[in-house]
């Protein structure tokens, strides 16, 4: 009994002292770093949370978001790969917002609050090298969802090396995500304002076939991606020495998924575009792991279909992003690395959106060293249940570009470790055309 009440005493006193949350000490600081990037005014947030006035407003709807994982919307697991600029919330965070709002929201004393954070310009590393826009504005129709590509030209008659891309939306309110991609062949062109509108109407990709080759052609000489921006993300600049290839006279394909929800209006989204200033050794290229020959048949959940890609002889390589990426029927999404020399999970959501897709920038780029084998799975809920399912009545889905088909793939940002750009002084592709 003694040795209980004993153990119970020092157990008691080693307990830190429990002091009730306040907003101005403890949960203004939260706020400021997981949730103002996008509940500030004027962005793609619908109401702000710059005070404890917003804060205790909204106590009751933070409070349900925030225990049902709804957001901040940061949807890689912890623990499965390590990622830069996470704005996710941890254990103690979440907690202690919970906590705070169950003790009635309470101010607390306004000398303890932090300051404020410093006002950032529009463009986040300064003045772009190049910015490229929408040729013209594009009146955003009014329906839920509208996906529209359009053609970027860049003026650019030399190769130009990019380390980081900047996405400014025209209109925050309607803009959901922006995908940019590289077309060195006049594709894109071809389907431009066929419609009688700017653009042309796409979903997931450009709207022609960028992302379906594979192995070691794909490894050697991807057509390009040049990333993407999601809502709340913040600029990541590629490594010293790593480059973006952007091919003189190519055409940027801006792909916009726009979320007018009764709010149309016009659109006119620009791209900032930073050049490397240090000599590029190595170049980052796009490698999609894919697999686009599956089915998922009608009522089917839990639907699994995987790919796999090992890394050839002598092709050791370096992953610096990871893109995940499925259509509505997708609830999960992994990424694994198998093999001898390197293992691991490279990243695991389990409550994939479509709305929420990102480009994750590991925290250190991640090695993939010939031999091994990175392993993608994707699991599909094609019945009734899944709420986002766009079907009814339901179909055979598979792969394909339209809404109502699905994807399984992962983009993984890497460069090669063998590659020397300096060797030959050149870029190591010949532009198209
Ligand atoms: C990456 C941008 C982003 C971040 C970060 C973010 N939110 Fe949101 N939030 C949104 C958007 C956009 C909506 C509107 C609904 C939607 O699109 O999902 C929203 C909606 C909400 C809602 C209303 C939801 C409802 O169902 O009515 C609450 C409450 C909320 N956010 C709280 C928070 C809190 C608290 C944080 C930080 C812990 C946070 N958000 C971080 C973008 C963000």
């Amino acid at each position: 009994m003694r040795i209980l009440v004993l153990a119970l005493t020092t157990l008691a006193s080693l307990a830190p002292v429990y002091a009730e949350p306040t907003y101005s000490r403890d949960v203004s600081r939260i706020i400021q770093a997981k949730c103002q990037r996008c509940h500030r005014p004027n962005d793609i947030a619908p109401f702000a949370l710059m005070t404890f006035d917003d804060a205790s407003t909204w106590a009751e709807d933070i409070s349900r978001v925030v225990s049902a994982n709804i957001m901040p919307p940061w949807k890689p697991v912890p623990g499965h790969g390590e990622f830069k600029d996470s704005y996710g919330l941890s254990a103690i965070e979440r907690q202690t917002i919970l906590d705070w709002i169950a003790a009635g929201a309470p101010q607390g004393d306004p000398a303890d609050l932090p300051d404020l954070a410093p006002a950032t310009g529009q463009w986040q590393l300064g003045d772009p090298d190049l910015i490229v826009q929408m040729p013209q504005s594009y009146d955003v129709p009014r329906k839920k969802d509208d996906y529209r590509c359009f053609v970027l030209p860049t003026g650019l008659d030399a190769d130009k090396w990019v380390n980081a891309v900047q996405v400014v939306p025209g209109n925050k309110q309607i803009v959901h995500h922006v995908l940019l991609f590289i077309d060195t062949q006049g594709e894109a062109d071809k389907l431009d304002g066929k419609d009688g509108s700017p653009g042309y109407t796409c979903y997931g990709g450009p709207g022609f076939d960028v992302q379906t080759l594979s192995g070691i052609a794909a490894a050697l000489d991807l057509t390009g991606g040049l990333g993407g921006w999601v809502p709340g993300t913040r600029v990541q600049t590629l490594p010293d020495g790593v480059g973006l290839l952007l091919p003189r006279n190519a055409k940027i394909v801006m792909q916009v998924h726009y979320f007018p929800n009764g709010h149309p209006g016009p659109d006119q989204t620009k791209v900032g575009l930073y050049y490397a200033k240090t000599p590029v050794e190595r170049r980052m290229r796009y490698l999609p792991i894919v697999n686009t020959s599956f089915k998922i048949q009608p009522g089917e959940a839990g639907k699994e279909v995987t790919a796999k890609f090992t890394i050839p002889f002598f092709f050791d390589a370096h992953a610096i992003q990871i893109a995940p990426h499925m259509h509505l029927l997708g609830r999960k999404i992994k990424v694994e690395l198998a093999g001898a020399k390197s293992t691991g999970d490279m990243i695991q959501i389990d409550d994939w959106d479509f709305n929420w897709q990102g480009f994750y920038t590991f925290q250190e780029p991640v090695a993939l060293p010939a031999g091994s084998t990175v392993k993608l799975s994707c699991t599909f809920d094609n019945t009734k249940d899944n709420p986002k399912n766009p079907s009814d009545p339901l179909k055979v889905v598979g792969w394909g570009e339209g809404t109502e088909d699905e994807m399984c793939l992962a983009f993984l940002g890497v460069t090669l470790d063998r590659e020397k750009l300096s060797l030959f002084n050149v870029s190591n592709r010949q532009p198209l055309k």
